[in-house]
């Protein structure tokens, strides 16, 4: 007694033409240009003999109304399970051999499919786009498709992690999928995102631009801020992803995956006491502090080409896995602008939904000043940064480490708006306003008629550090937690981390705030 040998040659014939994607010449050409293909690249994602596909047998549906009458193997988007380092991630990666890795009616519900799929068994999705877009042949159904996974994206949010890897082209309302998600990797030179492309802005406009300005990888990661990572090629995309996944926990419910255990290392750091300029005008290098900070100097930079101002990536500190959240008095001051609001909030958001502890490190002049800035609404998109740490339950440790300004200082996570801990350094500025700015208005009289207005000047801005924009007065009025040297840092803030890891706050039920977006 065995099975029938021809129902097993059956299967096999089957899974050969299945795998075989859009045929051995479509995918020897892009193997010649260096690209991978949909399978290969879940073959480099996937720990091998982990992947549990879902529907390799699928079909298009637009033989039902005679449109398209080819083999559309998988329906050009492979989709499944598989193990990433260990924990299951689901994912769907689009195949440009079959049909352009056109999206119709079968292959979006494969993929809506993949989605509920991450959301019912409470782990990440992470998808691989590379498509010329709705499938034209399927008309109203590829769109009804589209629209359908905006809804999955949607409803997965803030349940389960999605990252998008742009892989490929990307175009018009395509690009609204990989936008729902938390995080974009655009690869390099090969993938393009934009809604209109140069050829519909010179049809509808007359303006002529290139693809490299409104649709590369520089673009949106730089200009837009559409994106989160920029990748080299293929495997640089999903190394950037296993990365990326290794700080997140694999849902909602879960904490992230702190690798702690050893006692609290409350040793010192004397090189951070040396990262300080004497001379209060010189600018810190942040990236330098969250070195020192941070276990072995790993930091992962989320959106490191915009809005540098702001620094924000994920770490862990003694084991504990955080965000961080730091101003960048290197580039612009440190001031907060429109696009450094934007980015902070959105990350400590992120950050909230998944359980992240956020630490901030402060150092700013303030919301940057201007007439852009003021008409392009700089009321509205900071106040998403001062909504975003208020509403967070996450625990919250900030560090002052200069200046401390104004509206800045309740942003950047104060006391006030929720931090657990705030701790000072002794060069912390806090107050209403810089030094210089605040002797003009308090003494503006007693400066013009001294001797010597400019040594009268030097010596009220002394006096006006000391008296208003000390951190022991922030101290003695409890919004500062403690004073501490630099070099202390990370002995504090981990200890500080491992003290409120077990944090809960309630807050009063409602549908959702209403952030100013
Ligand atoms: C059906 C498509 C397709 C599509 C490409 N193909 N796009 N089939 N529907 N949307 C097919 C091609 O016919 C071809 O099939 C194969 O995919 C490869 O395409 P090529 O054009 O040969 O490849 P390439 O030269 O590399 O150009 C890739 C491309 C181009 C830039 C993506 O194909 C293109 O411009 N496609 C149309 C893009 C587009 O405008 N899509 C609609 C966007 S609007 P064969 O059989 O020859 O291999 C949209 C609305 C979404 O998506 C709305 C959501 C709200």
């Amino acid at each position: 007694m065995a099975i029938d040998k021809k129902l097993i040659d059956e299967l096999r014939k089957r899974r050969k033409k299945a795998l075989n994607l859009g045929g051995k010449d479509k995918i020897e050409k892009r193997h010649a240009k260096g690209l991978m293909t949909a399978r290969d690249r879940l073959d480099n994602l996937y720990t091998k003999g982990t992947f549990q596909e879902f529907g390799l047998h699928a079909q298009h549906r637009a033989t039902l109304f005679g449109m398209l009458g080819k083999d559309l193997p998988a329906d050009g988007v492979v989709t499944g399970v598989g193990e990433v380092d260990g924990r299951p991630v689901a994912a769907f990666s689009q195949d440009f051999t079959t049909a352009g890795g056109s999206l119709g009616n079968m292959h979006a519900e494969k993929i809506v499919n993949a989605i509920d799929y991450a959301i019912t068994h409470g782990i990440p999705v992470l998808s691989f786009n590379d498509s010329g877009g709705a499938r034209i042949q399927e008309g109203i159904n590829s769109l009804s498709g589209y629209g359908k996974v905006f809804y999955k994206n949607v409803e997965a949010s803030g349940v389960v992690p999605q990252v998008t890897v742009i892989a490929g082209p990307c175009a018009g309302g395509a690009a609204y999928s990989p936008a729902l998600t938390d995080f974009q990797i655009m690869i390099n030179k090969q993938a393009n995102m934009f809604i209109c492309g140069p050829e519909v802005i010179k049809a509808a406009t007359g303006e002529v631009v290139t693809m490299d300005e409104v649709g590369s990888a520089a673009a949106n990661a730089s200009v837009s801020g559409n994106i989160h990572f920029v990748a080299n090629d293929d495997a640089h995309a999903i190394a950037l992803a296993k990365k990326l996944l290794s700080y997140l926990p694999s849902n909602n419910l879960q904490d992230p995956p702190h690798h702690y255990g050893e006692p609290l290392d409350a040793s010192l750091d004397p090189g951070m006491d040396e990262l300080v300029p004497a001379d209060g005008k010189l600018p810190l290098n942040v990236h330098d502090v969250i070195k020192r900070l941070v276990d072995g100097g790993d930091f992962f930079e989320v959106q490191m080409d915009f809005a540098k101002n702001i620094v924000i990536g994920f770490a862990r500190i003694q084991g504990i896995v955080v965000g961080i959240v730091g101003n960048q008095p290197a580039y612009k001051a440190g001031t907060l602008d429109i696009d450094a609001s934007d980015k902070a909030a959105r990350f400590i958001r992120f950050c909230n939904i998944f359980n992240i502890p956020l630490v901030t490190l402060v150092d700013t002049g303030g919301f940057l000043p201007g007439k852009q800035q003021e008409r392009g609404g700089i009321i509205r998109h900071g106040a998403k940064l001062l909504f975003a740490y208020a509403s967070t339950t996450v625990p919250k440790i900030t560090v002052i480490m200069r200046k401390s300004y104004g509206g800045a200082y309740i942003a950047m996570c104060s006391k006030e708006l929720g931090a657990d801990a705030v701790f000072a350094w002794p060069t912390a500025e806090i107050a209403v306003m810089g030094a210089e700015g605040a002797t003009g208005i308090l003494y503006k009289d007693e400066i013009k008629n001294a001797a010597d207005p400019k040594a009268r000047r030097a010596e009220l801005i002394a006096e006006y550090r000391d008296q208003f924009a000390s951190p022991y007065q922030a101290a003695g009025m409890g919004s500062v937690t403690d004073v501490i040297e630099p070099s202390e840092t990370r002995a504090v803030v981990a200890r500080a981390l491992r003290n409120t890891l077990t944090k809960r706050e309630v807050r009063p039920p409602k549908k959702h705030g209403n952030i100013p977006l």
